[in-house]
């Protein structure tokens, strides 16, 4: 057999793996396959015939050789072919000037040497390699020589491609970049870490670093994780001569090159970047813990070379740090404007980011005692972009012995009513609808457009009504005249009238807006038009009892409890007391007679029905519009007998209520 023929049999092969393995990939990793089956039987036959005709050519990694089409489980190790060096660090402009000088001295001239400012991203690092324009192998840095095999892993990064583009795709290809989360996807992802009880990551790197060494790469795509190419190591194919070319050249090819790079003349420049993005950092929607300096051309760099562990091209002039350590000195209790209690903890005044802080949230006593906080620890404190500081974790080896665990009220700390934590969830909540804690914003959702829609009465305006006196809680809008608006900036008697008469146009709102418009927690838009639709009126809902709120269709049981103990609650009566005695109408609801043809109607059920069970059937009456009940009285319309009725068929024809087969009720609801 010619060398030729083999060569050309090898490189079929070599493709066909890659092709396999991209499928297995799409297939099992994603669930999202792109060829069909027999496509993919197709291809794996061919394989494997080529391999049975020449078995030198089989590797143990081959997709034939494998039991399963999945990875292995476990990261083996990943020698760099070139060392994943760090960087040096530089604190202020003096440590930056002396880079500076070195690399000056280093390349023998005192001419300018052209850089490249970029930010320093704080994720985690990691090389690609691609050959002949395919993904073949993704690893961490490790130590540096030695990394772990995450291919499986990168390969589920939206921003990795698993094969190059364009014209000019090199033969081989290394890149280095950085694996980040951005700040607000972090925080959902703790959310929903705590809401499932499992691990919360202290910070958005290692959030990165912990979802790329999962086992199941699963995982990992389930974790919103982005990449920035900011380094070529070896390449084959291509020449390149600086880094700017390089990073225009990286995304010619679909990779993701690291942005904002900017090509900086002198060491001014360089500290204008710097200013700059010191003060974007705080709207940046990832983390940057510094810039990076880099030396432009290659030939320098290559000049320069490298000492241990950093390049001497390149430098990092780092910000101040996100995290610093310090004493908690107290813990208070925040009443937020859902009623939420947050314990937030007063410290000795630390400088964390440029900024100084004195207080950081806690966030819950759940967080609290799982993360074992306690008064006089010393702890490390965190803030980043917009997010509120925030304990992170203390650090028990410098307890004295003196520190107490704190333990959160059960009264409300503004207005002294009864806190509950209601089940499942990790929040204390004040009970009190009127707490003034809770009130202002209560009353801005009450006269949005959605609620009661009172125009002109904006948020703005609501602020200055509430600190000026007049309201106090939402019902004092309706008490309103038209003198105490005239006090208020920008409002002129016109304006004033305006709103007044907006407020007097709100008391005729049918009963469902006011139901939303009463805030009751997980009462939404729709849920509140079940109600009214339900109810009719205020008054029957306020009435219900907590069977017959969990009995209707649409309402589960969390919600039917908060509404039942809103309308429990003395505060909550009392205010829709005062609405209605302000002219608030509680308009009852126009049922649409379209697609609700058994409102008004009661049914009750008895025996068993061969054309649906009991429950579908009262669901069918619900979604209709009619009431569904278990318990006969003189007002149900009508008993809908199946087959073995029970005791129910005598009672109702002593009731006088019409019975019904259930041909006749398919009849009604069909
Ligand atoms: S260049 C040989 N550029 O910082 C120099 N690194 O402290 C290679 N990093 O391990 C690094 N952003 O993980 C470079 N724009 C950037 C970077 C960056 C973040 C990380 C990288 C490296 C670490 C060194």
């Amino acid at each position: 057999m010619s060398s030729k023929v083999l060569k050309e049999v090898s490189i079929r092969i070599q493709e066909l793996r890659s092709r396999i393995n991209y499928h297995n990939y799409r297939y099992y990793i994603l669930d999202d396959p792109e060829i069909s089956d027999a496509q993919y039987d197709r291809l794996m036959r061919e394989l494997r015939e080529l391999e049975r005709k020449f078995p030198a050519l089989i590797t143990p990694d081959s997709p034939t050789q494998r039991a399963g089409a999945l990875p292995s489980k476990t990261f083996d190790p990943v020698p760099h072919t070139r060392p994943m060096l760090s960087l040096g660090n530089a604190f202020d402009r003096n440590e930056v000037e002396e880079w500076m000088e070195r690399v000056g001295r280093g390349l023998g001239t005192r001419e300018k040497i052209e850089l490249v400012a970029e930010p320093k991203l704080d994720g985690c690092a990691v090389e690609l390699i691609y050959e002949r324009g395919l993904l073949v192998r993704g690893s961490t840095r490790g130590d540096g020589m030695v990394g772990e095999d995450v291919t499986w892993n990168l390969k589920t990064i939206k921003d990795i491609p698993a094969r190059l583009k364009g014209r000019h795709v090199p033969d081989y290809l290394e890149v280095r970049g950085e694996v980040y989360m951005e700040l607000g996807k972090f925080e959902q992802l703790n959310r929903r870490q705590a809401e499932k009880g499992e691990k919360l990551f202290a910070n958005p790197r290692n959030a990165a670093a912990g979802s790329l060494r999962q086992l199941d790469p699963k995982v990992t795509a389930s974790r919103p994780l982005n990449i920035f190419i900011y380094d070529v190591g070896r390449i084959r194919g291509v020449e390149l001569e600086s880094h700017l070319r390089m990073l225009k050249a990286l995304n010619e090819l679909g990779l993701r090159a690291i942005g904002r790079a900017e090509f900086c003349e002198s060491l001014e420049e360089v500290f204008e970047y710097y200013d700059r993005l010191t003060e974007e950092r705080e709207k940046l929607p990832f983390e940057v813990d510094g810039i990076v300096l880099k030396v432009n051309r290659f030939d320098l760099r290559q000049k320069l070379g490298a000492r241990t562990r950093e390049p001497r091209w390149a430098v990092a002039y780092k910000f101040p740090p996100r995290e610093e350590v310090t004493k908690i000195i107290g813990i208070d209790v925040q009443v937020g404007r859902t009623g939420t209690l947050t314990p937030v903890a007063k410290l000795e005044p630390v400088r964390v980011g440029g900024v100084t802080i004195s207080r950081a949230t806690l966030h819950n006593e759940d967080q609290m005692a799982e993360k074992d906080i306690r008064i006089g620890d010393y702890v490390v404190v965190r803030r980043a972009g917009d997010v509120i500081p925030e304990v992170v974790k203390p650090i028990p080896g410098r307890r004295t012995g003196k520190e107490r665990r704190f333990k959160m009220p059960e009264t409300c700390p503004v207005c002294g009513a009864d806190v509950v934590r209601p089940e499942g969830e990790a929040a204390r909540r004040c009970t009190n609808i009127s707490c003034p804690a809770q009130v202002e914003r209560w009353i801005k959702h009450f006269a949005s457009r959605a609620a009661m829609d009172i125009e002109g009465l904006g948020p703005k305006l609501i602020d200055q009504l509430f600190d000026r006196g007049p309201l106090k809680e939402v019902s004092d809008l309706y008490f309103l005249k038209k003198e105490q608006l005239m006090g208020l900036e920008r409002m002129a008697e016109k304006s004033a009238q305006n709103i007044i008469d907006a407020i007097e146009a709100s008391k005729d709102r049918p009963l469902g807006r006011i139901i939303y418009a009463l805030g009751i927690r997980h009462v939404g838009e729709h849920v509140a038009e079940v109600l009214a639709e339900e109810f009719e009126t205020i008054d029957a809902l306020m009435k219900a009892r907590l069977e017959e709120l969990e009995e209707i269709h649409e309402i589960g049981p969390i919600v039917a409890g908060t509404v039942y103990e809103f309308f429990r609650n003395e505060g909550s009566r009392k205010i829709i007391k005062k609405l209605k005695e302000g002219g608030v109408k509680f308009q009852a609801v126009k049922k649409s007679a379209a697609g609700r043809k058994l409102s008004g109607l009661s049914f009750v059920f008895t025996g068993t029905l061969s054309s649906m069970s009991r429950d579908e059937a009262q669901v069918r009456v619900k979604e209709l519009g009619g009431k569904a009940s278990s318990s006969l009285s003189a007002k149900t319309d009508y008993l809908v007998a199946g087959a073995e009725p029970g005791s129910k068929l005598t009672k109702a024809e002593n009731l006088r209520v019409k019975v019904i087969n259930e041909k006749d009720f398919l009849e009604l609801i069909r």
